[in-house]
């Protein structure tokens, strides 16, 4: 008779379908919102451009370096293509951090040319400040040869690189906007948007290395 197995499925199996899961959770949010974007800014028009006609050279080049570093920085994550094509991880890795420096320089032309309040500029001026530092300290880390630092830096810079696409899907949740004043709500949400999931991710990675280190202990 066939043997059927009742055992739960070991730690790090879990542990590859919750990776696989928030993966998969990161490319639907951000397909979303490059689908979103493409198709409001294919209609060069002032209806269509609102605000930024008369900036759209910046939009332009920020939303080109916007979109290269998250379709770039997406397959990143999955570890069997980094083993089977590492020079393929190593371009794209470069793209990736090609795309931040243009979007970044885009940053501060948007910014200079805004008609928004002082916090929405300290927010964005914030969320810029989060793209570089994380992104720089994970090409410097590889630099190094440090693939753990490397790999947890890089994290975080893609989190922050989906920071736009997570702060739209704060505004479709009900009610949220009007727990303020807008003009407290939107840079609120802006740095929450990047800070929460920083905060989510560094959480779990505590709370697991202290998980193991007992384990890691006992064994030594
Ligand atoms: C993470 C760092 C980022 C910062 C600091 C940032 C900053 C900005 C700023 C200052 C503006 C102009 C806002 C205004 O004038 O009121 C803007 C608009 C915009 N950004 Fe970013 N951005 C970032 C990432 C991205 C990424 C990765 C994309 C992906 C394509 C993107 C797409 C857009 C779009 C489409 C707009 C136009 C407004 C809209 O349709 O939502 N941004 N951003």
């Amino acid at each position: 008779m066939e043997h059927i197995s009742t055992a739960l499925p070991s730690p790090r199996t879990w542990n590859a379908w919750w990776k696989a899961a928030v993966w998969l959770v990161g490319l639907a949010v951000a397909s979303h919102f490059l689908w979103v974007t493409a198709q409001r800014y294919a209609q060069v028009t002032p209806e269509a451009y609102g605000m930024f006609w008369d900036r759209r050279s910046w939009l332009w080049l920020h939303v080109a370096g916007g979109s290269l570093a998250m379709l770039a920085g997406a397959s990143q994550f999955v570890a069997a293509l980094r083993r089977r094509w590492p020079a393929l991880h190593r371009g794209l890795g470069r793209t990736y951090l090609i795309g931040i420096l243009i979007g970044s320089t885009a940053v501060v032309g948007l910014l200079v040319t805004t008609q928004g309040w002082l916090a929405l500029k300290l927010a964005f001026a914030a969320t810029g400040l989060a793209w570089l530092i994380t992104s720089l300290r994970g090409y410097r880390t590889i630099r190094r040869g440090d693939i753990d630092a490397h790999r947890r830096w890089m994290l975080c810079s893609y989190l922050v690189t989906l920071s736009p696409a997570v702060f739209r899907l704060f505004l479709l949740v009900p009610a949220l906007m009007q727990l303020a004043s807008p003009l407290v709500m939107v840079p609120s949400l802006l740095v929450l948007s990047w800070a929460l999931p920083l905060l989510a991710y560094e959480s779990g990675r505590r709370l697991r290395s202290l998980r193991t280190s007992p384990a890691r202990a006992r064994m030594a």
